[in-house]
């Protein structure tokens, strides 16, 4: 199958903490539905937009990604994100 630029760039940019939808730093705050929708600030209302807020500006020890990242591959790798928590990573 084709490999999507959103799962390239989770691969490059994201895979190193949370792979395979984990977090290896807090164990609990993972890429899972479940979590994004108790820890994640607007998940609820505007999920594909809270991911986004949160890789542009990151969280603790979550880096930003503004400026190193380009908008459109935020919204690319924030919208991998969130088909991979709809299925289930
Ligand atoms: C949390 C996405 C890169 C460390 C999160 C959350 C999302 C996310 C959506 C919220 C999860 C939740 O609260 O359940 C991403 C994406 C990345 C990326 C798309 C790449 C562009 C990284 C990297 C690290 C990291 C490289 C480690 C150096 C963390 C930590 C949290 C977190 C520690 C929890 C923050 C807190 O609430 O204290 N990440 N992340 N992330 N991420 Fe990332």
């Amino acid at each position: 199958a084709e490999i999507s630029n959103g799962a390239k760039i989770f691969e490059a940019n994201c895979a190193s903490c949370h792979i395979g939808g984990g977090n290896i730093l807090i164990s609990q705050k993972t890429l899972k539905k479940e979590a994004l929708s108790k820890y994640l600030e607007n998940y609820d209302s505007d999920s594909i937009e809270a991911i986004i807020h949160q890789v542009q500006n990151g969280k603790n020890a979550m880096p930003a990604f503004k400026g190193k990242l380009s908008s459109e591959e935020i919204l690319e790798v924030a919208a991998y994100v969130f088909q991979n928590a709809e299925q289930g990573w």
